[in-house]
C-alpha cells in the first residue's frame, strides 16, 4: 500500500486580484486533506473516486484523476505498472478550498510512493498547475502552489513563490456556506466587469493588491488588529467585485459581530467558505456565533509562527 496525501488550503489576501498579476498569500489547512493509495493488482492502472460514484476510472478516461496520472507517468517516463489507486478527500468539493488541487497533488505522490520514482516540488506542482488548466479555465497558480509547497506563500503569478514570516500564531475559523459554486464563473464574472468598466475595476483590483503587501507586513509584524482591518477593507473590496454572496456576508457579519479581529469570503467566493481571525480566547464565541448564523462546517486552523519570529 502507497500513500500520497496533501493539504486544502485557504487565500488570506488577494483572490481575484492574483489573476491580474497582484500578489495574494495563501496558507495551507492540514486538517483537511486528500488522500490516495496506491495499491498493486493484476489489473491494469486505474483509480477509483470513493467519495464519488466508486467506479473504476481507466487510465485512458477523460477524467482529472486520469490525466494527472497519465501527466505523472510521462513525466517519469515510465510505463504504468498494474495497481488501483483509491482516491479520498476530506475537503470539501468547489468551496473554495483546493480540493481539485489537493487531490490530484496526493495522486501524483501515491505514483510516486507506489514505483518508487522522486519528482521535485516543482515537477509536482507542474503537473498538478496542468490539470487546473484543463478543469479551472485560467488559474492563476496560487491553489497548486501553495498546496504542493504545504507553506504559507507571498505569490505573484508567474514569479518565484516568497514565504511568509509570521510573527505569532493567527487562529482562524473556516466556515462554510454550504452553498457550491465554481471558481471559474466568478473569474469568468470579474474578466467580464474589469473589460466593461476598466478603469473602476482596475482600480479595485491594485486596491486590493497594496492592501495585500501590507497584510505581509502585519503578519511579519504580529499586528492583529491591523491584520483583521485589513481582511475587512478585502472583503469590503471582493463584494464590489461581485464575488460575495449573501450568505457569506452574513456569516462574516457575524463573525465581526461575535468580536473577530476580521473576516472575509475566501477563494473564488459567490459561496464556498469564509475566513475569521480569532484570539485563542474569542476562537469559541465566534464557532458559536457562525454555527447560529448557519455555517454548514466550521473548521479551525492555526497558522504557526515561523521560526526565529515568535515573541
Ligand atoms: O480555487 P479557489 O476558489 O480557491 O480560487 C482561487 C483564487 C482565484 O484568485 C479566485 C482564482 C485563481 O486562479 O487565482
Amino acid at each position: 500500500m502507497f500513500r500520497g496525501t496533501a493539504p486544502a488550503k485557504i487565500i488570506l489576501f488577494g483572490e481575484h486580484a492574483v489573476v491580474y498579476g497582484e500578489p495574494a498569500i495563501a496558507a495551507p489547512v492540514t486538517s483537511l486533506y486528500a488522500e490516495a493509495i496506491a495499491t498493486p493488482t493484476d489489473e491494469a492502472f486505474h483509480l477509483i473516486a470513493l467519495d464519488l460514484d466508486g467506479k473504476q476510472i481507466s487510465l485512458q478516461a477523460e477524467h482529472s484523476l486520469a490525466l494527472v496520472s497519465r501527466l505523472t507517468f510521462d513525466t517519469l517516463g515510465i510505463l504504468p505498472p498494474n495497481a488501483s489507486v483509491q482516491v479520498r478527500s476530506t475537503i470539501p468539493l468547489a468551496s473554495g478550498l483546493g480540493s481539485g488541487a489537493a487531490i490530484s497533488a496526493a495522486i501524483v505522490r501515491a505514483i510516486c510512493a507506489l514505483t518508487g520514482c522522486e519528482l521535485t516540488t516543482a515537477q509536482t506542482n507542474e503537473i498538478v498547475f496542468e490539470v487546473e488548466k484543463i478543469y479551472h479555465g485560467t488559474p492563476s497558480g496560487i491553489d497548486n502552489t501553495v498546496i504542493v509547497h504545504n507553506q504559507v506563500i507571498y505569490f505573484v503569478r508567474g514569479t518565484p513563490i516568497e514565504p511568509v514570516a509570521v510573527r505569532v500564531p493567527l487562529h482562524l475559523l473556516i466556515a462554510d456556506t454550504g452553498h457550491r459554486a465554481l471558481t471559474k464563473f466568478a473569474v469568468g464574472d470579474v474578466r467580464t466587469l474589469v473589460e466593461a468598466e476598466p478603469t473602476r475595476y482596475r482600480r479595485v483590483i491594485e486596491q486590493i493588491g497594496d492592501l495585500t503587501k501590507s497584510a505581509r507586513a502585519a503578519i511579519a509584524n504580529g499586528n492583529l488588529s491591523m491584520l483583521g482591518k485589513l481582511m475587512d477593507e478585502n472583503h469590503a473590496l471582493l463584494h464590489e467585485l461581485t464575488v460575495s454572496s449573501p450568505e457569506l456576508d452574513a456569516l462574516v457579519a457575524a463573525a465581526r459581530h461575535a468580536g473577530a479581529l476580521g473576516a472575509k469570503l475566501s477563494g473564488g467566493g459567490r459561496g464556498g467558505n469564509m475566513i475569521a481571525l480569532c484570539t485563542s480566547d474569542t476562537l469559541a464565541t465566534i464557532q458559536q456565533a457562525l454555527a447560529d448564523a448557519g455555517a454548514q462546517r466550521i473548521v479551525q486552523t492555526t497558522i504557526d509562527a515561523t521560526e526565529g519570529t515568535s515573541r
